[in-house]
């Protein structure tokens, strides 16, 4: 691990230099050339990769091209239920959305009780169980499209993943597990098996239907180190190796570090109230001068702010008017108590919509999404054949 900034799957500290990711995960920056094959496939440069928001991948390069040629993939992200969901945990959420509606693909959707309940040993299992209900809900509430959306509870459907999850472990030395993922002596071992758990859905797709050829996990870049070693073995298996687009962590609303169900005050919650956007927001950190005269003299820098950059990543979709708030920012034509009404308003008013969305969720739509009302766990099995 580098000195500044620590970066797993389960904790992330310290401001995160993403350009030194890329060297240190070895992944792909999202180019020029990847930015013209992205732009033919979906007609356009969706808002979040001509952002820098999705900024990094892992052969999306050939998942792209092998679609045009007419090989379709399937799309695999998902949520560890460890409490109530924040805006940055719903951003990749976002962004599969589009994806999933532009190619009209399927989508696996993971949900891992299981590894909350091996990481946070103080937490109770029915803690958990209600946080996946909760987070369900949270999720189904972003509009994900009802035929094409595949729910997978690990708990649930542990007899749908267990024999993949069981070739995946044979395959992983504990010596690989714990270089990649920073396990010690005092790691328990379900959290060393968990890694084959969450790289089950990487291949299940094809198992499901053997019509498509790639999977795509769009998730923010702390997933990584389970992609890194499912890739290793893909090949082992007889399968493709798993492809990443990489989003970069929604920043919390302190002055570094990634937004954090660990401190409640910088981060802000799908279920949070009026009052508290109004308040966590007026305390954000800001790239602003100490006293209204000062910015109006020397303007402020917006490429620091914390109130800005969610302006970037989800609360104002026209680039025009974005550049806009950055110019008058910069100048100082534009005051930090106005930026901030502003992102309170528009941040209450899409929980309100939100939250209006998750009260149609019920559990008989839940049940829909379910992975064993949609796919007969007989059948599966007969395709396990296929696994080595
Ligand atoms: P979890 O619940 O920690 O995070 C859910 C998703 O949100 C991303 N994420 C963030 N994105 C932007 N800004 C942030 N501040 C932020 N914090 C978290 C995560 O990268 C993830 O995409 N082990 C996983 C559950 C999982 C999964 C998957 C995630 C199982 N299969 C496949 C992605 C893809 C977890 O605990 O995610």
């Amino acid at each position: 691990m580098e000195d500044e900034f620590y970066i797993t799957p389960w904790e992330v500290r310290g401001e995160v230099d993403y350009n030194r990711l890329i060297k240190m995960f070895g992944v792909k920056v999202i180019d020029r050339s990847m930015i013209r094959l992205v732009k033919k496939v979906f007609g356009e440069v969706p808002l979040h990769i001509r952002r820098g928001v999705f900024y990094s991948h892992r052969d999306l390069d050939r998942v792209l091209k092998e679609y045009l040629d007419g090989k379709p993939f399937y799309l695999y992200t998902g949520r560890g239920p460890s409490g109530p969901m924040h805006l940055g945990h719903i951003l990749p959420m976002i962004f599969t959305k589009y994806l999933q509606e532009k190619l009209d693909t399927l989508l696996l959707l993971q949900l891992t009780p299981d590894e909350k309940y091996m990481y946070h040993e103080n937490m109770k299992k029915e803690e958990i169980f209600e946080y996946t209900i909760d987070n369900i809900k949270d999720i189904l509430a972003i509009g994900f499209k009802p035929d094409k959306t595949i729910l997978v509870d690990d708990f649930r459907h542990i007899d749908y993943l267990y024999q993949l999850a069981v070739s995946i472990a044979r395959k992983v030395t504990f010596s690989t597990a714990r270089a990649t993922f920073g396990f010690t002596s005092e790691t328990n071992i379900g959290l060393i098996f968990y890694m084959a758990i969450q790289a089950a859905p990487c291949f299940l797709g094809y198992i499901i239907d053997d019509a498509y050829a790639n999977c795509l996990i769009p998730a923010a870049i702390d997933q990584d180190p389970y992609w890194r070693v499912t890739r290793d073995i893909a090949g082992k298996l007889g399968f493709p190796k798993p492809s990443q687009i990489h989003g970069k962590l929604l920043p919390g609303l302190e002055a570094s570090g990634k937004m954090s169900t660990s401190d409640p005050e910088t981060a802000l919650y799908l279920s949070d109230k009026e009052e508290a956007v109004e308040r966590k927001i007026k305390n954000a950190f800001t790239g602003g001068q100490p006293t209204a005269e000062l910015q109006r003299k020397l303007g402020g820098n917006p490429d620091i702010c914390t109130v800005f950059s969610y302006y970037a990543y989800i609360f104002e979709d026209k680039d025009e008017k974005l550049k806009e708030r950055y110019e008058d920012c910069k100048t100082g034509r534009l005051l930090c108590g106005d930026c901030k009404a502003e992102l309170i308003s528009r941040i209450n008013s899409f929980l309100i919509k939100h939250r209006e969305n998750k009260k149609n969720i019920d559990n008989e739509t839940i049940e829909e999404y379910m992975l064993d009302n949609r796919v007969d766990i007989g059948d599966l099995i007969n395709n396990y054949d296929l696994l080595r």
